[in-house]
């Protein structure tokens, strides 16, 4: 019941609406040509102002002597301030009467407004006759005093306490309406006393005629209107004197297109309105033009889908969805079997929001304080004391280090939306945060660390912020008030380098050019990390993932999850086995014995996949082949190295860069560490083939066949093209124990 109810009221409403949208509208609109302004008033057709404009009886004048214009009905004196498609507001005299010896000027105390014989009626609903004063007498009658319509009120005051603002009860003040249908007015203004004995309140009485709505008396007019003579009143107006049956179907019916007629409540006659759903002058052709409801999105009636019709509008709800689609009724709701069950779930599901909501309050009240407690907790179990004091003992690292709150973090990363993943990797998420200064940075947040490892991690921490190389990704910073320690790096916006080697729509994307400046520069970032910095630091887990390209595609070496300090000692340090397949040295993996040549062998990998496109490990490969490492090594002893170069690569790459970065890759895959050559040899080597570009020729115009290369290779594959190739050993014999070993690594 409550629904229907609802239902019905919000049809009144959008009819209200559509009403006063059409009142509003019609208040334009002249024929077309016509002027249809007097100075600041609007002058609708059937009303205008030049011959030819109007509709017989409407015409006005406007007369531009005035500043303002001003308009005047028909040619006569009567001032038209405002025309509505109800009403015509005219400006009139106020009769007056004054105490003779003030001289407050030339009484007028006869008066009256006559509009017989036009379109025009005085409103009975909007005007009132009205006097002011103490000593006031007033009169108002049609045609003859008291042979015809007469009425009239008085005005005195005695108790001057009793003048109210506001009040014309008969005290300063008095009020009648007048009957319905009249056309003229004749006021006569008498006193009793002369004013004599009420001068010193009142000196004057004062009658109009004024729109109720206009005017509302105030105690201060009693004097205040001896300096003012004229008062808003109202005019109904109305086409013929037929009423709508009569009319309907005349060759004079005014009404257009789309509109109705309306019988005129103020005498005969008649006017017209746009249908519901339509807007304009209802008085010209094609003046009411459809009101499209559904225009604006966020105002229109309907709660989801809406559809203008001719007149009218459609609501209608997604599908799944049932009611009657409107923002004031039922709107959408979820399909269900009946409608007394929407009522019962609506209530039971209020109430139980509420409860939920006192509950849901409470509960987080009193986990906000156990968090408190457990980020105090997490940050001492994380090192947070030993971090803060091994920043306060190096004064540099406190403007590369920060400590971030777990608050902080949870802002910039929209509490760790999905939305703000950058990548998953062995070691943890990574998500994309907006710091409050609107800087962009990377979060990682790792899993969980062992607390025997804390030291460890926060020495990490400490040494890698110091770390300050173009091609290693900065670290900013690190909270450890989570379970697990979060670090914050810089944010590098363009992705890594597996994912523009091998995800599709980036087939072929890097030059040969970026792709050795991207080997050089990770080989010196690798470089440096094994030697130039404080302490080497074994990355343990290169790979192209981990390199990442910033716009310039600039390499950047990230993730030093799994990264490890060399004791100062320089012991030989053993750890559980960790890195990624495909890329895990072979040496390090069976003897568990982690050394910096761990990284050249990955780095090798990393090259093999620049040179052939493909990727560390392939199931499309044969059974042997699946390894990167081993089926480059294996083409290049088979000299077929050239043809498993991706095509761009063999293309773009002169004779002399391929083959150098080809050796290069193949000393780094070597099985036995030692004979690798050293990150900083192979960074060398790498920025010496970079500038050998220049004035080279592409491989593929070398003749287009292996010859070339076949001179430059022996049987075994051996190459004794490279200065540090030259002093190891040839360990080609070990590649069979290289296979065996994959094998046994992919298992
Ligand atoms: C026209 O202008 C006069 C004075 O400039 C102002 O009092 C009156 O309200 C205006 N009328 C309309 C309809 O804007
Ligand atoms: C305009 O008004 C002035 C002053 O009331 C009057 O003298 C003049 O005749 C009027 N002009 C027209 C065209 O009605
Ligand atoms: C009547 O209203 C006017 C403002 O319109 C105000 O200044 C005056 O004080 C009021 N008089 C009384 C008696 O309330
Ligand atoms: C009011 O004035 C008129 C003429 O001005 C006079 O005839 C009449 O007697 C006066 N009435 C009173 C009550 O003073
Ligand atoms: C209009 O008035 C006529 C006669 O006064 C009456 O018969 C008719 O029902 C009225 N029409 C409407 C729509 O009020």
């Amino acid at each position: 019941m409550s629904l229907r109810l609802s239902f019905s009221l919000s049809l009144f409403l959008v009819t209200a609406a559509a009403a006063a949208a059409s009142l509003a509208a019609a208040a334009s609109g002249a024929l077309p040509g016509c002027p249809n302004m007097c100075g600041n008033v609007s002058v609708p057709y059937p009303f205008g102002i030049a011959q030819g404009c109007y509709m017989p009886g409407f015409r006005m004048t406007c007369n531009d002597t005035y500043d303002p214009p001003r308009m005047f009905m028909n040619s006569g004196n009567l001032h038209v301030t405002e025309i509505t498609d109800d009403h015509l507001t005219i400006d009139i005299l106020i009769a007056r009467d004054c105490y003779k010896p003030l001289n407050l000027g030339p009484d007028i105390r006869q008066m009256y407004v006559d509009v017989t014989g036009t379109p025009y009626t005085l409103s009975y609903e909007r005007n009132r006759f009205t006097a002011l004063g103490c000593d006031t007498i007033a009169i108002n009658y049609r045609t003859s005093f008291l042979t015809d319509y007469t009425s009239g009120c008085v005005a005195f005051c005695g108790d001057t306490s009793s003048i109210t603002n506001g009040s014309c009860s008969g005290i300063g003040c008095c009020q009648t309406a007048i009957p319905q249908g009249v056309k003229r007015l004749n006021t006569m203004l008498r006193s009793l006393m002369n004013h004599t004995t009420s001068f010193s309140i009142s000196p004057c009485s004062f009658a109009f005629l004024v729109d109720q709505e206009r005017y509302v008396f105030d105690v201060a007019d009693l004097r205040g209107f001896a300096s003012r003579s004229r008062v808003p009143a109202v005019l109904d107006w109305a086409i013929g004197s037929q009423a709508c049956e009569e009319v309907k179907g005349a060759p004079d019916y005014a009404c257009g297109p789309n509109s109705y007629c309306l019988n005129s409540t103020n005498g005969p006659g008649y006017r017209c309105r746009c249908n519901s759903g339509y807007q304009g002058n209802p008085y010209l052709p094609g003046g009411c033009q459809d009101i499209d409801e559904c225009a604006d999105a966020s105002t229109n009636p309907c709660a989801e889908i809406c559809t203008n019709t001719p007149g009218s509008y459609v609501c209608s709800c997604r599908s799944g969805k049932a009611g009657d689609g409107k923002k004031s009724g039922t709107g959408c709701i979820r399909q269900s079997k009946r409608f007394p069950l929407i009522q019962v779930v609506l209530g039971a599901g209020l109430g139980s929001v509420f409860l939920l909501a006192i509950a849901s309050w409470s509960y987080w009240a009193l986990k906000k304080r156990r968090m408190i407690v457990l980020r105090e907790k997490f940050f001492k179990q994380n090192g947070g004391l030993l971090l803060q004091q091994q920043i306060a003992s190096r004064d540099g690292a406190a403007e590369t280090a920060r400590i971030f709150t777990s608050r902080e973090l949870e802002e910039a990363t929209d509490n760790y939306s999905e939305s703000r993943v950058l990548g998953r990797g062995g070691y943890g998420t990574v998500y994309k945060g907006i710091l409050p200064d609107q800087k962009v940075v990377a979060i990682k947040k790792s899993k969980v660390v062992e607390e025997g490892q804390v030291e460890q991690f926060i020495n990490e921490v400490v040494v890698l912020s110091q770390v300050i190389h173009r091609n290693v990704v900065k670290i900013l910073g690190c909270c450890l008030e989570t379970p697990v320690p979060l670090l914050v790096y810089e944010y590098v916006p363009n992705g890594t380098l597996t994912h523009h080697l091998h995800d599709g729509g980036h087939v072929s994307s890097l030059s040969w050019e970026t792709r050795l400046r991207i080997a050089a520069e990770t080989a010196g970032a690798l470089a440096y990390l094994h030697s130039a910095a404080a302490r080497p630091i074994i990355h343990r887990d290169v790979k192209t993932a981990n390199i990442l390209l910033d716009k310039a595609y600039t390499a950047k070496v990230a993730d030093f999850g799994a990264s490890r300090l060399v004791p100062l000692d320089r012991a030989q340090i053993t750890t559980l086995v960790q890195g990624t397949l495909g890329y895990l040295d072979p040496e390090y993996f069976q003897t568990g014995q982690l050394t910096e040549k761990s990284d050249v062998y990955s780095f090798g990998v990393v090259l093999a996949e620049l040179l052939t496109g493909q990727k560390p490990l392939s199931p499309t490969r044969p059974q042997q082949e699946k390894n990167l490492a081993i089926y480059f090594l294996l083409a290049m002893r088979g000299n077929r190295a050239f043809q498993i170069l991706e095509p761009r690569v063999r293309n773009e790459g002169s004779r002399e860069q391929l083959e150098g970065v080809m050796e290069v890759a193949k000393g780094c895959l070597r099985l036995k560490g030692e004979e690798r050559p050293t990150m900083k040899e192979v960074a060398a080597e790498l920025e010496r083939l970079r500038r050998a570009s220049a004035g080279a020729h592409p491989w593929a115009e070398g003749g287009g066949d292996d010859t070339a290369y076949h001179s430059l290779v022996d049987q075994r594959g051996n190459v004794n093209a490279s200065a540090y190739y030259t002093s190891a050993s040839s360990g080609d014999d070990s590649i069979e124990a290289h296979i065996l070993l994959s094998l046994d690594m992919q298992r």
